[in-house]
């Protein structure tokens, strides 16, 4: 018998389970990793948009191998326990001053990853403005704090400036492109957009 998307979903959220992670989107995280190499053992890492923390763990136990640091962020705690030895988490908005200022004090990175997406109100024009607000943050942040030769992932929903900020990035990265991964929920928007190389100076 055929299996459907949503079947497959389901599965990935009973593989986090059993594989001990609080959330179905660390396959998508592997799956990008798989496919860009974003982080490597040693790295500085920022984790935006962090809660409940799969992507976090996935990036302590898989890529730094112990390794390297991970600084994370979220409007809500991590619900890792224990938090892993490698991680500094924040609670708060990215984008604040007070949050800012600490993870300036914690940069510049080797990679920056951002899960971040707003409460969605089912309003798809709303919605995909909060997303493109935020992946625009992130982009900021990233010509910010972002080590030459670092790499960045940003999630951003469909028809929210996609095109513009890949453009962007374009310029900013050695390769920039669009990875939507196959752990997405088959009714979900959303899309990543992913810079490797990084080519301003910090
Ligand atoms: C899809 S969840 C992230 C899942 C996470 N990557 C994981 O694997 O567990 C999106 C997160 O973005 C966070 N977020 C949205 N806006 C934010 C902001 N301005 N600052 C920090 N976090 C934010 C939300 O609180 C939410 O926890």
């Amino acid at each position: 018998m055929a299996t459907s998307r949503r079947d497959k979903a389901d599965s990935y959220t009973l593989r986090a389970r059993k594989d001990g992670y609080p959330a179905r989107s660390v396959y998508k995280l592997e799956e990008i990793q798989a496919s860009c190499h974003i982080v490597k053992p040693g790295d500085t890492v920022l984790d935006v948009g962090a809660a409940p923390g799969s992507w976090t763990l996935y990036t302590h136990r898989m890529l730094l191998k112990g390794e390297g640091r991970i600084i994370a962020v979220d409007l809500n705690p991590l619900n890792l326990n224990p938090i892993p030895p490698t991680v500094t988490a924040f609670v708060g908005d990215a984008f604040s001053k007070e949050i800012r200022a600490k993870l300036v004090e914690n940069g510049p990175f080797d990679a920056i990853i951002s899960d971040a997406a707003p409460m969605t109100m089912g309003n798809r024009s709303v919605d995909t403005s909060r997303s493109e607000w935020l992946a625009e943050q992130v982009l900021i942040l990233a010509t910010e704090q972002l080590k030459k030769g670092g790499n960045l992932v940003i999630k951003i929903f469909q028809g929210g400036g996609q095109q513009e900020l890949l453009v962007r990035m374009r310029s900013l990265f050695a390769k920039a492109k669009t990875l939507k991964p196959k752990a997405c929920r088959s009714d979900s928007f959303e899309t990543y957009l992913i810079g490797m190389d990084y080519q301003g100076c910090i």
